[in-house]
């Protein structure tokens, strides 16, 4: 499949004072895709998204919307934009439909783009606000606002949606819901979706690619395919057994000399393994009548993962 690029970010740079806070980045963000800015506090992610919706000046490089030039020809880029970057602005004594139809009517300057009552219930569907678009604001769960911004951001059909910590203070149950509505933007509507977050699990789970981001600088662009995948070629396990002694030795034989046993946990043993190790050892064990009674992955963390990619570099 032919991907167009919505979206391409040349050698960006910003500088404040002597300090460079973004620093060169290069990379292209497609139609259809959610794309993610992965990086710890301090990365230079909101300050990206601030260049590349024109809320401050770029230092150096460019920013290219659809061809259009974000700096020099920033009525044309921007149209193609939704965006939330601060708190998306409502009004709480009005319901999420009055609030819409305030938006349209600020929005309606630009000819051409009209946005009547009927996009307006079209965003209400897309974000799936349903009866409650005629609640008060002041009565919205923090979700419920996020889908009003939302919302507000689809108004003028915009083709890219671009939301800075978008997941910031909801629930888990909330940050489902997010996560499945921006995914189905993407994959239905085919929009370009570009979300920012220092949650290595959350990008995962939201994201196509992802690009990481540290001290300003791009350290790589990834698939989520091959971010899972380079995980488990070094995950860490941990199982449980009955017969400690026996399944450590079997553990070291067919896969990690340095298999230990855990010093917190009873009948414990952890090491290091791939995928096909994993299924080794379960089978190497069942077959010398060893019970095992749990086998967990840890997780890395995303410290893990940035020393690792970095080669140790000082986080943050
Ligand atoms: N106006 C400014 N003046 C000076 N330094 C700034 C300014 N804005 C941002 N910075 C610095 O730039 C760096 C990047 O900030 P930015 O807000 O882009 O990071 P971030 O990746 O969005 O972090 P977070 O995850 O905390 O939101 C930080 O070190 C920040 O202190
Ligand atoms: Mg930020």
């Amino acid at each position: 499949m032919e991907l167009q690029t919505v979206i391409s970010l040349r050698d960006l740079t910003k500088k404040i004072g002597k300090k460079t806070i973004v620093d060169h980045l290069s990379f292209d963000i497609h139609q259809g895709e959610v794309f993610g800015f992965l990086g710890p506090n301090g990365a230079g992610k909101t300050t990206t998204i601030r260049m590349m919706v024109g809320l401050i000046s770029i230092s150096e490089g460019q920013v290219l919307i659809h061809g259009k030039n974000i700096r020099t020809d920033f009525k044309n880029a921007i149209a193609n934009v939704g965006c939330i970057v601060e708190n998306p602005e409502m009004y709480k004594y009005l319901t999420g439909y009055q609030n819409l139809k305030h938006m349209a009517r600020m929005a309606k300057v630009d000819a051409g783009n009209q946005i009547d009552e009927k996009r307006i219930s079209e965003v209400v569907d897309l974000v799936g606000l349903g009866k409650r678009i005629h609640d008060k604001v002041s009565k919205y769960s923090l979700g419920m606002r996020q889908r009003l911004g939302v919302a507000q951001a689809l108004l003028h059909r915009p083709s890219i949606l671009i939301l800075d910590e978008p997941t910031n203070g909801l629930d888990p149950a909330g940050i489902r819901e997010l996560r499945d509505q921006l995914r189905y933007l993407a994959k239905e509507e085919k929009m370009a979706v570009i979300v920012s977050s220092h949650l290595l699990s959350e990008m995962e789970l939201m994201c196509d690619r992802v690009a990481i981001i540290a001290q300003g600088k791009l350290v790589q662009v990834q698939t989520v395919g091959q971010m899972i995948d380079s995980e488990q070629e070094q995950q860490s396990m941990s199982i449980e057994v009955n017969d400690v002694g026996e399944a450590l030795t079997i553990i070291q034989r067919t896969c990690d000399a340095n298999a230990s046993q855990s010093a917190e946990v009873k009948n414990t043993i952890q090491f290091a393994a791939t995928k096909e190790q994993v299924a080794t050892v379960i089978e190497a064990l069942v077959k010398q009548e060893i019970r095992v009674y749990r086998v967990n992955a840890q997780r890395k963390t995303l410290e893990d993962r940035f020393l690792e990619i970095t080669g140790g570099g000082e986080i943050a």
